[in-house]
């Protein structure tokens, strides 16, 4: 990678859903401006290589598999699932070191499965954990996945700042105007920040609201928004009424994890696990598809105006009109760009001293 690098290099993103990935076939998908192959060798375990033949530049993608071997659709040469060329039917059939291509570390976790771009080793440790999407019953999580033309600070910016909700989304999660005159609770590490806010309503916000005592009856409501570097979102979403602690309430437990495609495409991962009629596979179906076309059709179009009217242009260099309710998202900004600017000039001194 040459620096600077606009993304955040030594950290885990998204590449694919699990289930994106089967063992037949191959995956091509660009991640942070490099075609990557993404395929699932005969045991099962996820791999991605470079999607660029070193001879000219054919995506091995549109080649075909030979087991756990990919074999260039241009002039044939195989190689294997760590990267290396295991055939070469040409001249001799001398295969040298730099008929490789770049292998890259994944681990399938949550039901992702995770991708490491930086040329530096990979970092297990930094792996997030958000074990509560595995626990419980099968039907009571869901995952998908949507591309959306825009940087992929603009989603962050959408999720960490939830004011939103009550213009750009229907009625099933209107919070009836409680949401955007809060102000929400904002803490923040070196990089991770959230935001959560507290409020009622009547009626309860409608995605939940049958699984509360009354339903129509006004209910205590909070959710949470925790930011981790480069792009994790967890949302949590609970209500309750009586003497019911809201975390105790029905809820949700989500995760938003976006991957820049490049600086303005952005893969838009999304899982969401409840904790009420968590064995119902239809009603776990129903839901998925309404808030992936919430995300799709709602979010979508206005973030994609937004980044048609800033072209290329820099958000803070536009010199936005900040209000009370972008406190998360600026922070989270800033802490991003922290780190991202941390690592090119730790990336630029190493190279000085090379
Ligand atoms: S481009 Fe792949 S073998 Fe020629
Ligand atoms: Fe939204």
């Amino acid at each position: 990678m040459t620096h600077p690098s606009p993304y955040l290099m030594n950290a885990w993103y998204v590449a694919a859903t699990a289930d994106e990935i089967g063992t037949d076939g191959m995956l091509h998908r660009k991640i942070l401006g490099t075609s990557v192959v993404l395929y699932r060798s005969e045991d099962g375990s996820p791999v991605a290589l470079h999607d660029r033949c070193p001879h000219r530049f054919a995506p091995l993608s549109m080649g075909r598999r030979e087991g756990d071997a990919l074999v260039c659709p241009y002039h044939g040469l195989k190689f294997n699932s760590a990267g290396a060329c295991v055939h070469n039917p040409h001249g001799k059939g001398v295969v040298t070191k730099a008929l490789a291509v770049r292998s890259f570390p994944v681990v399938e976790k949550h039901g992702f499965v995770w991708i490491w771009m930086a040329e530096e080793a990979a970092d297990h440790a930094l792996l997030p954990d958000y074990s509560p999407l595995d626990e419980g019953h099968e039907n009571g999580v869901a995952r998908t996945y949507m591309k959306l033309p825009v940087n992929y600070r603009l989603i962050l910016d959408n999720v960490m700042d939830l004011s939103h909700v009550d213009h750009v989304h229907g009625e099933i999660i209107s919070t009836r105007g409680q949401l955007s005159p809060l102000f929400p609770d904002v803490q923040e590490t070196e990089s991770t920040v959230s935001a959560a806010w507290e409020w009622q309503q009547t009626p309860p916000m409608l995605i939940l609201n049958q699984f509360l005592p009354r339903p129509e009856e006004e209910a205590r409501h909070w959710i949470q928004v925790n930011w981790s570097a480069p792009g994790n979102i967890q949302l949590s979403l609970y209500c309750a009424q009586d003497d019911t602690p809201v975390k105790e309430g029905p809820g949700q437990y989500d995760l938003h994890s976006v991957t820049p495609e490049d600086e303005f495409s952005t893969h838009y991962f999304f899982a969401t696990r409840r904790n009420h009629i968590e064995d119902d596979a239809e009603y776990n179906a129903m839901k998925i598809r309404a808030m992936h076309d919430a995300f799709e059709n709602e979010d979508g179009p206005v973030i994609a105006a937004c980044q048609r009217e800033m072209g290329e242009r820099d958000f803070f260099a536009m010199n936005p009109v900040l209000m009370s309710n972008d406190l998360a998202a600026v922070k989270m900004r800033r802490r991003l760009q922290g780190l991202i600017e941390a690592e090119n000039s730790a990336a630029i001194t190493l190279e000085a001293a090379e």
